[in-house]
């Protein structure tokens, strides 16, 4: 007897920080057929998986390049932070992706963020109405929305992204600052629930394998799942957690109290995920308990 081939996983943005984790682990486990897509940086050297030129700017070129590989399912993950990436890549670019997950039927898990929400009250639900107050956030609430009109579509939504043993993107100004001789300055008014990289990948696997949007319910949230990590921490204290295993000294982080007057940027964007966790059985663990896991040692 001839066994079923497996089914079409493509990740877009799988050279990111979030995406190359991803590619990788959905390789090692041996249940799907890998595909990944690469804009600008070129897949890392060995990669297992299909590397697939993609641009979601030339939207419909993206929507027939991606509704070529009929996926099974499709984790988009890419995106452009730069203001001028916000509408092309995060809205059009979603667009494209939603319309090639139509044609093609597959499972759309789409990457969004706990900065939806404005950050006047934290502790967020999927229930809660966002309200975002920065363009990034503006962006991203704009491409869920696109994403939703497709039926098999999941929203998720981490919060900052790390691992000890990799800098995230979340990290870079701390460490250009250091590299230039300067004291970050890190607020403390800032809240959020750092997700550990691994944790949201283990969770983006079970939901790419036996995720199932029309179980998700069909009410306000209904399709969203949030992905923070279990310990709410401010921006200080996240940095600080971290110092042992980068290359600077936590006495070197100075601390930022307050916002300045008319500072747009959320204070508390902490999210309660414990949907997720029911749903995949994956608990997202919180920064004290991944920094003291002992696969991840600190630096000398
Ligand atoms: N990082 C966080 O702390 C965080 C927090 C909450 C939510 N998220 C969400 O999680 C997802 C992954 O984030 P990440 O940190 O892994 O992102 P990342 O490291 O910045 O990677 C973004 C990926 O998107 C690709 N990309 C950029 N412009 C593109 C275009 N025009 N066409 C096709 N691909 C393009 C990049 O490729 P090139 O580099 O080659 O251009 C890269 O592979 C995003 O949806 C983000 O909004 C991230």
């Amino acid at each position: 007897m001839t066994r079923a081939a497996p089914p079409a996983l493509v990740v877009t943005g799988a050279t990111g920080f979030l995406g190359r984790t991803l590619v990788a682990r959905a390789h090692e486990s041996g249940r799907f057929r890998v595909l990944g897509t690469v804009h600008r940086s070129a897949p890392p050297e060995g990669a297992e998986w299909e590397a697939i030129p993609l641009d979601l700017c030339r939207e419909e070129a993206a929507e027939r390049i991606l509704g070529n590989l009929s996926p099974s399912v499709v984790v988009h993950a890419a995106y452009g932070k730069e203001p001028d990436a916000l509408h092309p890549v995060i809205v059009e670019g979603t667009r494209a992706v939603v319309r090639a997950c139509k044609k093609s039927g597959a499972l759309l898990l789409h990457l969004s963020t706990d900065l939806v929400f404005g950050g006047g009250r934290g502790r967020y639900r999927e229930t809660d109405l966002p309200d975002p107050v920065l363009p990034y956030g503006e962006a991203k609430l704009e491409a869920e929305r696109i994403a939703l009109h497709h039926e098999r579509t999941i929203v998720v939504r981490p919060s900052l992204l790390y691992d000890p043993l990799e800098p995230a993107p979340c990290e870079e100004f701390v460490l250009r600052a250091l590299a230039r001789e300067r004291r970050p300055k890190l607020h403390t008014w800032e809240k959020r629930s750092p997700t550990f990289r691994e944790d949201l990948v283990a969770a983006l696997l079970v939901l790419a394998e036996t995720g199932n949007p029309s179980l998700l319910g069909k009410d306000e949230g209904g399709r969203v799942l949030h992905a923070g990590g279990a310990t709410d921490l401010d921006r200080h204290a996240f940095a600080v957690a971290l110092a042992p295993f980068r290359s600077y000294d936590a006495e070197l982080l100075d601390r930022d109290e307050a916002p300045r007057e008319g500072d747009p940027r959320p204070a508390d964007c902490t999210l309660v995920s414990d949907r997720l966790q029911s749903v995949t059985g994956i608990r997202l663990r919180g920064v004290p308990e991944v920094v003291a896991l002992p696969r991840i040692p600190p630096r000398d």
